[in-house]
């Protein structure tokens, strides 16, 4: 049976003062999960020290939204992985399609992170998505499977078994357009079929993929009660304590 793990990434919203209101507030809402469910709240760098301290004995995990490729060293503007990991930080969300756009990572890029992050004893969260054009055109497998090779390109197995993937298409993000369960369960299914070819089934079994793209209290337990949705990569609705309880309340395994 797979963890199933559902994180929010907070993305750039939230001061100091607004990161405290947020995490106590779902601290009260959620006191503790059910057994192999997972929650990871994912605030801007600036916060995590603060949240750090703040969920430390709570039934949730820190992680960060990026982080360099480098160890250390004269890179200005940049967060390593040594440095995330100190907070209290467990995960961390790496080639989000945002950053992919906005800031030109590739997927050699992305796999060089993981690694790093890996090595720091981090779990990424590992993202790939297909776009809107892409799906018309009929060559979303193609893309997937492009990206999801690329991606975990060079990483051993026992570094795969910590390692999450999240399926988000780029079209579903901030949109209000949320993949099908059925539409989902597919590329999942897909995403999972890639993982047991470059490793082997029983790993691909235990890994967990989530599922991101407009995912909110109304439709997350539809989706999360696909076969191969594990977990989900929740934006705007995590910003609120209500509304990232209610799908957290989704959540079973
Ligand atoms: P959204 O964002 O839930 O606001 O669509 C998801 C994401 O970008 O991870």
């Amino acid at each position: 049976m797979r963890t199933m793990i559902i994180a929010g990434n907070w993305k750039m919203y939230k001061d100091l003062t607004e990161t405290r209101d947020l995490i106590l507030a779902l601290k009260a809402a959620t006191p503790s999960l059910p057994d192999r469910v997972q929650s990871v709240v994912c605030p801007p760098f600036t916060s995590l020290a603060l949240a750090g301290e703040l969920l430390k004995g709570s039934a949730f995990q820190l992680g960060a939204q990026n982080m360099s490729q480098h160890d250390e060293g004269a890179y200005t503007g940049e967060v390593s992985a040594k440095m995330i990991k100190a907070t209290g930080a467990s995960f961390v969300i790496l080639g989000h399609s945002e950053r992919r756009q906005y800031h030109g990572e590739t997927n050699e890029l992305v796999n060089a992170k993981a690694k790093k992050a890996l090595a720091a004893g981090l779990h990424p969260i590992i993202c790939v998505g297909e776009t809107l054009d892409e799906r018309e055109k009929g060559v979303m497998v193609q893309v997937i499977t492009t990206q999801t090779k690329g991606v975990l390109a060079g990483i051993p197995a026992h570094d795969m078994a910590n390692c999450v993937v999240a399926y988000e298409p780029v079209w579903a993000i901030g949109t209000g357009r949320t993949a099908t369960p059925q539409q989902a369960q597919e590329v999942h299914q897909l995403i999972r079929k890639l993982i047991a070819q470059q490793y082997d089934w029983a790993l691909a079994e235990r890994i967990t993929i989530q599922y991101g793209g407009s995912v909110k209290p109304d439709n997350a337990a539809e989706i999360l009660t696909q076969n191969d949705v594990d977990g989900a990569l929740v934006g705007g609705a995590c910003l609120k304590a209500d509304s990232f309880s209610a799908i957290l309340k989704a959540a079973k395994v």
